[in-house]
């Protein structure tokens, strides 16, 4: 298979956990890697599904593990979390969501009368999935709530679902598989027949939220933006496909010999083996200067 031209790339969205790390470890070179994109000023973000470790949780861990990461308030690292706050900030008056103590943590708390809901977000929240949390929320989902019946827009607007993520269950520390937010966003949907938004990897949403916060110009056809990552469906797949996005799968971490040509996969437009060896190439081109004129 002869491997497509690689377009002008004007910024990288990088996969952590397979890419740059393997648990608590750099994958081949990643430190170094990393080091010379900072230098070169080649713009990048991180990219992590996790909904269970906020931001400044796996700034630590990335921190510890020697990489040069900006720690506190920083758009260089994005969570599905993150990306859910951004979402609030942006949209406005979601206010079924305070920031809670834990930095970034969201939670559905008191759900006031007089608060005019505009969305409903699930992530994993176990000590709210009981039949009054849930009731309340779908009552808010179809226009029941107390603080709506006092809306007078005409049509009501329609509230969104929106969920972190469905997985069905998840491992929970040393004590086995416990259930996750899919069963409960499934419960919801069956209830009010509507779909849940899934703002996390490898969502359209996510990745546009990321993106944005790049600001950086894409001109044209032969230029675009890129992700690497080790899973060609989380990392690469969803939202990396509908945006365009350069797809670079590396055979780190979770990579499995013949991972880019499965059945049902969309291929990547590049293998690498390593973070650190994509990123080599990208700096080679980067130096002898972007082709315009
Ligand atoms: C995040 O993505 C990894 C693969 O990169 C996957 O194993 C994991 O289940 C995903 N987690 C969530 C919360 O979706
Ligand atoms: C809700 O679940 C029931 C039982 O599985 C199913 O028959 C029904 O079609 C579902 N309704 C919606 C709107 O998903």
């Amino acid at each position: 298979m002869a491997e497509k031209a690689r377009p002008i790339i004007r910024a990288l969205l990088i996969d952590i956990s397979g890419t740059l790390m393997i648990g608590s470890m750099p994958t081949h070179r990643a430190v170094q890697a990393l080091a010379e994109l900072r230098r070169a000023r080649f713009p990048f973000r991180f990219c992590s599904n996790t909904s269970k470790e906020s931001t400044s949780v796996l700034q630590k861990k990335m921190l510890d593990a020697g990489f040069d990461v900006q720690i506190g308030e920083s758009q260089e690292l994005w969570t599905s979390l993150k990306a859910v706050r951004n979402l609030i900030r942006t949209r406005g008056r979601i206010s079924s969501c305070p920031e809670s103590a834990k930095d970034e943590c969201i939670s559905a708390g008191l759900y006031d009368p007089n608060v005019p809901y505009d969305a409903v977000i699930v992530g994993l929240a176990p000590t709210f999935f009981n039949y009054d949390h849930l009731n309340s929320v779908f009552r808010i989902l179809v226009g029941e709530h107390d603080s709506q019946k006092r809306c007078n827009e005409d049509p009501k607007p329609s509230i969104p679902l929106i969920a972190l993520h469905k997985a069905r269950f998840i491992e929970s520390s040393g004590r086995g598989l416990a259930l996750g937010p899919g069963p409960f966003v499934a419960a919801l949907e069956n209830a009010t027949g509507k779909e849940a938004e899934v703002l996390g990897k490898p969502s359209k949403a996510f990745f546009q939220t990321v993106i944005e916060s790049l600001d950086c110009e894409v001109d044209g056809p032969d230029e675009c933006i890129a992700v690497i990552g080790d899973d060609i469906q989380t990392d690469l797949g969803g939202g990396a496909m509908d945006l365009r996005l350069w797809r670079i799968l590396v055979k780190t971490g979770k990579y499995r010999a013949g991972d880019e040509s499965k059945d049902g996969v969309h291929p990547p437009d590049e293998v690498c083996d390593s973070f650190a060896d994509f990123v080599d190439s990208l700096l080679s081109a980067h130096d002898a200067g972007p082709s315009k004129e």
